[in-house]
This record gives structure tokens, sequence and C-alpha cells, in this order.
């Protein structure tokens, strides 16, 4: 962006840090403790990058390299970067569940973004709940905003068989209970199924919700599905930082991005991932945060759309064979070429959803299915309805017993 047009938008931070007067002093006296120079505070955009990291919640556990990427990138393109963390709710630790602690999660992130001199925010986010917890609190402030995720582990490996995440817990549950394995050996696998840094790597909420940001247009493209550990995460994250400089000079508030034809685009897109049911709940209340009117109805959007992608626990692969295919943006091209998503929603990078995926490219067809030989014909979720949920339930018919979908 050219210097001229980078003048034009008035910097929220400016209103705590460009006045000469005892408020400005304040402000900036105290920052200056940090070792921040005078001309930091003229006018360059200060960059929230808002971390989940903690050694209790594993899967965030490598934020501070992932956030020392984006600040990289933020300074390079001009930004003043300032880590924060918010309370970092995650799944396999943290009792007695994680989803009572979301809406915890959200109000911290909100008052954190609203009540601080920031102007952008990186929202930087894994494990299951951090997604929609920090989306939710991001859309009450409606700032100018970019989520990247931390990415999802490599594939588990027992000997020499892959083994997605949660998927060995049981198994060896009941083969040590039975006697037909030794402690050493359950010690094994308990050391064989989570390998490397990142998310889980089935299509479980956390890559769900990850899918969900990118199609909503949040994140750049490929941000769903990059593993944790490879390099190109960590350029993601550059880039990422370098784009929200260029996002708080164009305006580009997260209310222009989240908008309903981008909701729509997410629940479609949940239907051709075979994604978790959790994104019913999660969707809805990030849409409440930024007054977009998303009912449970509105699931019906996604009915007719087959599944494609052919990942655990649905189907067959993992996370890193659903990057090296070609990632979600293989999907969405399948999807817009059948008139299944809103072309032109617009997502972070400034460019419409089509833009970014329409020559996507599909590298192997049997992770990332054609619409003529899909996973599931009709994918998606049902919204049922009756005396036993008179405000309606949900199911997933094609992870439900054939006896299920009949009451
Ligand atoms: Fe964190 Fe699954 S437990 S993503």
């Amino acid at each position: 962006m050219a210097q001229d047009e980078k003048k034009k938008v008035q910097l929220r931070s400016a209103s705590w840090f460009g006045t000469n007067d005892k408020n400005g002093f304040m402000y900036r006296s105290w920052m200056k403790n940090q070792g921040i120079p005078d001309h930091h505070f003229q006018g360059k955009p200060v960059i929230g990058v808002c971390n989940t990291w903690s050694e209790l919640t594993p899967c965030n556990a490598h934020f501070r390299q992932i956030a020392e990427r984006v600040k990289n990138g933020i300074r390079e393109a001009g930004g003043i970067p300032v880590e924060f963390p918010v309370f970092s709710n995650g799944e396999s630790n943290l009792r007695p569940t994680a989803m009572l602690t979301r809406n915890l999660a959200a109000m911290d992130t909100e008052e954190a973004i609203r009540g601080n001199p920031i102007d952008g925010v990186v929202l930087l986010v894994g494990c299951d709940k951090t997604t929609p917890a920090l989306l939710m609190g991001a859309a009450s402030c409606d700032l100018p905003t970019i989520v990247v995720t931390g990415g999802p582990m490599l594939n588990g490996k027992h000997h020499g068989k892959d083994v997605g995440s949660g998927t060995l817990v049981w198994q060896a549950h009941e083969e040590y209970k039975a006697g037909r394995i030794t402690l050493e050996q359950f010690m094994d696998m308990e050391a064989s199924m989570s390998r490397s840094a990142g998310t889980c790597n089935t299509m479980g909420t956390a890559s769900t919700m990850a899918c969900m940001a990118e199609s909503l247009g949040t994140s750049l493209p490929h941000n769903a599905a990059i593993p944790a550990v490879d390099s190109r995460r960590y350029v993601l994250a550059h880039l990422s930082g370098m784009r929200i400089v260029d996002m708080v000079h164009e305006d580009l508030k997260l209310s222009k991005i989240l908008t309903k034809d981008a909701f729509i685009n997410a629940i479609r897109t949940n239907a051709a991932i075979g994604g978790s049911t959790n994104a019913v709940i999660h969707l809805k209340a990030i849409a409440g945060r930024i007054g977009v009117d998303l009912s449970l109805d509105d699931w019906s959007h996604g009915k007719g759309v087959p599944t494609l992608v052919n990942l655990q626990p649905s189907g067959k692969y993992l996370m890193e064979e659903f990057y090296y295919s070609g990632g979600l943006p293989a999907v969405l091209r399948r999807l817009g070429e059948n008139g299944m998503l809103n072309n032109d929603a617009l997502t972070a990078n400034g460019k419409s959803i089509w833009e970014n995926v329409k020559d996507s490219e599909c590298y192997n067809d049997d992770v990332i299915r054609p619409m003529d030989n899909p996973l599931v014909a009709s994918g998606g979720i049902c919204i049922l309805r009756g005396n036993l949920a008179p405000r309606g339930a949900v199911l997933k018919p094609s992870a439900a017993s054939p006896h299920l979908l009949k009451h």
C-alpha cells in the first residue's frame, strides 16, 4: 500500500498516544519502560497479538514461536506489535470441561482488546474452544482482525501405521486392562499418538474450527491445515503479521468479513469437510457477537452439500494428508464450481473467497473427493425439532447409526 494512502485512517491508538498533554505523557511514559523509542508512537498502527499460549494447553504450547513470526511480519510492514495473553481454555487438561470457560475466554479477549490502545489484532488460536472464544471477543470489538491457527500435529505413528489423535486411547486402555499388552507397550502407544506440537490431527473440533475461520474469510488461505511444525506455518504467521497492518490502513474491520454470506459459506464448508457438530454452537455465538442473525434453521444451507473430505473420524486420513492434498482451498474451489459458495464474500487478504481459491489444485482425489464421488452424498447437519427438543437439536446423519434417523 502506498505511503500517502496509509495516512487516511485515523488510528484508534492515537487517542492514547497521539496527544501532547498529561494523558499522552502518561500512556507513552509507561510503555517506554519496555525500551520503545519516541518515533514508534508517531502514527504507526499498534497491533495486538492475542496469545492463548500455555503449557497447560499442550496444543497451543508452541505459540511463543508463532507469535515471534507474527511480530516480525508486523514490524516489517511498519506496525508496532504488542503481545498479550488471554485465558487459554485447553481441551485436554481443563476440568470439568473447556466449554464452561469458552465465554470467559471470549470476555477476557473482548475486554483486553477494547480497553487497550490497539488498532488491529492477530488472534493466535488452536485448541478447540480457543478459536471461537477469541473470534467472539474480537467480533464484539470489531477492529481489523486476522486469525492465525497453530496448526495440527503430525500424524501419530504406531508400529508403522498412522494414528489419529484420540484413536489409540480406548484401544490401549482395553488391551491393557485385558492383559493383552504390557505397561511398556501401553506407554509406547501413548507416546506414538501425540508426537509433535499442534492440535488434534483428525477432523475434530479444533480442525473444524480452523476450517470455519478460513471459510469465514478471517484468515489467509491455507491457515487451517498447514501442520504446526511445517516451516510454511511460520511463513503464514509472518505474512499474517504483515497483512494485519494493511488491514488497519484499509479499515478492513471484522464486520466487513463476517457477513451472513460468510456464515453460509462456513455452514456449507462444514458439510463438505465432515466437520464437528460443535460448529453449530460456536458459529451461532460468533454471529451473535457481530450482529448477524444466524438461526439453527440456517444450517439447512448445508443440506445437499456432499462430504468431500475423507478424514477421520468419519473417513480415513488425517490433517497432514489434507494439507498435502490441497487443503481447504481445494475444497472451497469444488464448492464454488458447483454453486455452493457465496463467491463474493470478502476475506482478510482483501480478496473475495473465490479469487483466493479459484486456481487451487487437488493433488489426491481420495483425500479430497470430487463431487461425483463423495465420502457422503449429502453431508451436513440436521436440525431436529419435536416434543423432546422443542427449541431444536442437532444431528450429524453421516455419523449416526441408521436406527437413530427415525424416532
Ligand atoms: Fe487440543 Fe484436541 S485437545 S485440539
